[in-house]
């Protein structure tokens, strides 16, 4: 069954991303349109929405709520909030259940967040899965590198100018979060699984090694200092569930 949520249909269509960019201060509506900008170069159509302020208590359904009360009292309350506010500017009522990212049947859509920003993306396109990633400065440090680089990555990292490497870095992880985010269940497939076919930051392929086959298509940018990413899948039909099911 395809639980794929109709997008809302003043966002789908009429998109008004570009009101709420001229209101965002000015980092985010840089992000914004970094993110835009690669989505306009995907082969298909892709929608993308921000936040800057949390989903009101008031719009949250009762699903929300609960979900809401389960994260605690953290700074992940409020992350949540954000990314509920840029799903609604898409499906409006009709978002996503809570939890459901990364879900087979959630595979048209994307979420990422910082403290004070989310960016939600969607494509109609039922073939396939996409993924979104933002990553800003200082971003993962020396040591997390060898957690979600591969020792061919690792290396080519390392004959990159220091003033180069750490957006170099940013984008790397990016655009795996972003690939991850595209293909995989999170119990089954870290980072590191990912691996770049070639050296290029910019677009390129990176296959999951955890499941051969499952390959992504990304392209990533640097917006004064944060790393943007998206990648996206072809969902293969018959794809059996199994230890890595691809969302189907
Ligand atoms: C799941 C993961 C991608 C979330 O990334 P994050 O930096 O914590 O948060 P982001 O802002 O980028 O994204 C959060 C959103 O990702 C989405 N998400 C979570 N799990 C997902 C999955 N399996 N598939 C697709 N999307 C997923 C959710 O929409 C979430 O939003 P929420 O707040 O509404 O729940 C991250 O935990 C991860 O990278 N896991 C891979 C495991 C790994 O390799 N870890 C080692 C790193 S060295």
């Amino acid at each position: 069954m395809n639980t794929h949520p109709p997008m809302a249909k003043e966002t789908a269509t009429d998109a008004p991303a570009d009101a709420a960019v001229a209101a965002l201060p000015t980092q985010a509506a840089a992000i914004m349109d970094g993110i835009s900008a690669l989505a306009a170069k995907l082969p298909f159509p892709v929608t993308v929405a921000c936040a800057i302020r949390p989903l009101s208590l008031n719009s949250l359904s009762q699903i929300e709520h609960a979900y809401l009360r389960d994260l605690g009292s953290g700074p992940r309350r409020k992350q949540w909030r954000l990314g509920r506010a840029a799903l609604a500017r898409l499906f409006a009522a009709n978002r996503p259940p809570p939890g459901s990212a990364g879900t087979p049947q959630q595979a048209q859509w994307s979420l990422c967040h910082t403290d004070d920003l989310a960016i939600a993306v969607a494509t109609t396109e039922r073939d396939l899965a996409i993924g979104v990633d933002i990553e800003a400065p200082p971003g993962p440090s020396e040591r997390s590198r060898r957690l979600f680089l591969s020792d061919r990555e690792q290396r080519w990292l390392g004959m990159l100018s220091a003033s180069t490497r750490q957006s170099a870095t940013n984008r790397l992880w990016a655009l795996k979060e972003a690939a991850y985010k595209s293909v995989s269940v999170p119990q089954t497939v870290v980072l590191k699984d990912f691996r770049l076919r070639t050296a290029c930051l910019e677009h390129g392929v990176a296959d999951c090694a955890a499941a051969p086959g499952a390959s992504c298509f990304y392209l990533t940018d640097d917006v004064a200092g944060t790393a943007v990413a998206l990648a996206y899948c072809r969902l293969q039909a018959d794809a059996a569930p199994g230890p890595i099911a691809k969302k189907a």
